[in-house]
């Protein structure tokens, strides 16, 4: 028996996460596929990445037997949508067919409109550089309503939209648009909440109940201890350029940057929650180095691999409260760790609950977390060289092992919460922060 617990409400959702292009495979009409050739590391291929195309339903049997019971997926508008207007039946007979499956296995879908990839004619068009893209979107996501949503309660606009515009146009990782740099930028930020909020009313009107939002990355973005006054001012500058802008525009209805102020018509209160993406803190200072973030941490920082970040737990509970002004539900859409050894991940777990389950226990309205991810996927820029799985997958073979990660988030789904005695088994490292009273002498004031 366990001697602590930390439970959660019996109607918390306990999830993973996917994107449609990192999991499907062979999506050869989205800007990614050309995007592939000479752009990612070590030269790899998303190939049939982890096959979800042709048989997404073995891993939703897995999902469903760990004890998860929500997943959040993304629909790959370049196969619903080969062609300007021109709809593809049987791409969308297959969705049908991945939502009814989760259906069927208790596993609740939280479907994603937009997860950074494009159709190839949408590219041709300028994509989020021209206005245009509004009535495109539109037309998709009212296409995916008729045809998708009796399946659908929850949905997610689009995901991580500053992320997607600082890769793609100011770092150059993602797919090159036709105009890069932040005036673009910028604007293609309008054109996305723009593309919001004619999402949300297409919904809403179609479907009043469902639920609908969007999916920000919210990075503790901090100036290293110690930096200069100059360091600090661009940090603060930074944080409301990168994190307090788009939270605020889709509240309020107007973008503001440094350059002006905008109001977008239908934005104003457009989402029923918040969907947070959490990963780490990030260090910045002025002037930026090349890599935009500092990739040295203090020395007694954890850092996972690929030097992606700091295990920074206390992190997560410092977005939720940063969001609580909203007032709106709140899900944790994203939540993860780079760790192929697993070596990481069960402590990252662990500790992460506890700041949601910290949250939770203050009435903070956190309804759900959907770990980044069921299985290893295509890292975008970074290919196969990041996992993020529960599940480990060998791409070459399409073997899979569920990792002691797995297994114990299994657990944690199955018993609703977190207790000492999966710290004890799983990360006795844990202990002597976490549950201090079971090694007395170490006492924690
Ligand atoms: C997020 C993305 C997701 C995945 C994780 C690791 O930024 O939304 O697709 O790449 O990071």
């Amino acid at each position: 028996m366990a001697k602590a617990q930390m439970l959660f409400p019996a109607d918390f959702r306990w999830g993973t996460a996917t994107a449609a292009y990192q999991v499907e495979g062979h999506n050869t009409n989205s800007d990614w596929w050309l995007w592939e050739q000479g752009h990612i590391l070590q030269n790899q291929r998303s190939g049939i990445a982890c096959n979800w195309w042709a048989n997404a339903e073995s891993d939703l049997d897995a999902a469903a037997d760990m004890g998860t019971n929500a997943h959040r997926l993304s629909l790959e508008w370049s196969r619903i949508e080969p062609e300007p207007s021109v709809f593809d039946d049987h791409a969308l007979d297959r969705y049908r067919q991945i939502l009814q499956a989760m259906h069927n296995r208790g596993i609740e879908p939280m479907v994603t409109l937009h997860h950074f990839s494009n159709p190839l004619w949408l590219v041709e068009k300028g994509d989020f550089n021209r206005q245009i893209v509004v009535e495109y979107f539109q037309r998709y996501v009212s296409k995916v309503a008729d045809v998708l949503g009796d399946l659908i309660p929850k949905w997610i606009t689009i995901n991580e939209p500053m992320v997607y515009i600082f890769a793609r146009y100011l770092g150059g990782v993602f797919p090159a648009p036709q105009q890069m740099g932040l005036r673009a930028g910028l604007e293609a930020a309008k054109h996305m909440l723009m593309c919001h909020a004619a999402a949300y009313e297409v919904i809403k009107t179609k479907y009043p109940e469902a639920e609908v939002g969007y999916a920000k990355n919210i990075p503790i973005l901090e100036a290293k201890p110690g930096s200069s006054f100059v360091s600090k001012w661009w940090t603060r500058r930074m944080d409301s350029l990168f994190n307090g802008m788009w939270l605020d525009a889709v509240a309020d209805g107007r973008m503001r940057t440094f350059l002006g102020s905008t109001k977008i018509k239908g934005l104003a209160g457009s989402y029923d929650f918040i969907g947070i993406n959490y990963y780490t803190r990030f260090y910045l200072r002025f002037p930026p180095p090349k890599t935009f973030f500092e990739t040295e941490w203090t020395p007694e920082a954890v850092v996972s691999d690929g030097n992606y970040g700091e295990v920074y737990p206390a992190g997560l509970y410092r977005a939720i409260q940063r969001v609580l002004k909203y007032n709106k539900p709140l899900y944790i859409t994203e939540n993860g760790v780079p760790d192929a050894a697993d070596r990481l991940r069960p402590s990252f777990l662990l500790t992460h609950l506890r700041e949601i389950w910290r949250a939770v226990s203050f009435c903070y309205p956190v309804m759900g977390y959907y770990h980044w991810s069921l299985i290893d996927n295509f890292e975008w820029d970074r290919g196969w060289t990041q996992r993020f799985g529960l599940i480990e997958l060998d791409p070459a073979t399409q073997a899979r092992h569920l990792r002691r990660s797995g297994e114990l988030y299994s657990k944690i789904c199955y018993r609703r919460g977190i207790s000492s005695d999966m710290a004890e088994q799983y990360a006795p490292e844990l202990m002597a922060t976490m549950f201090p009273g079971e090694s007395p002498q170490k006492v924690i004031g």
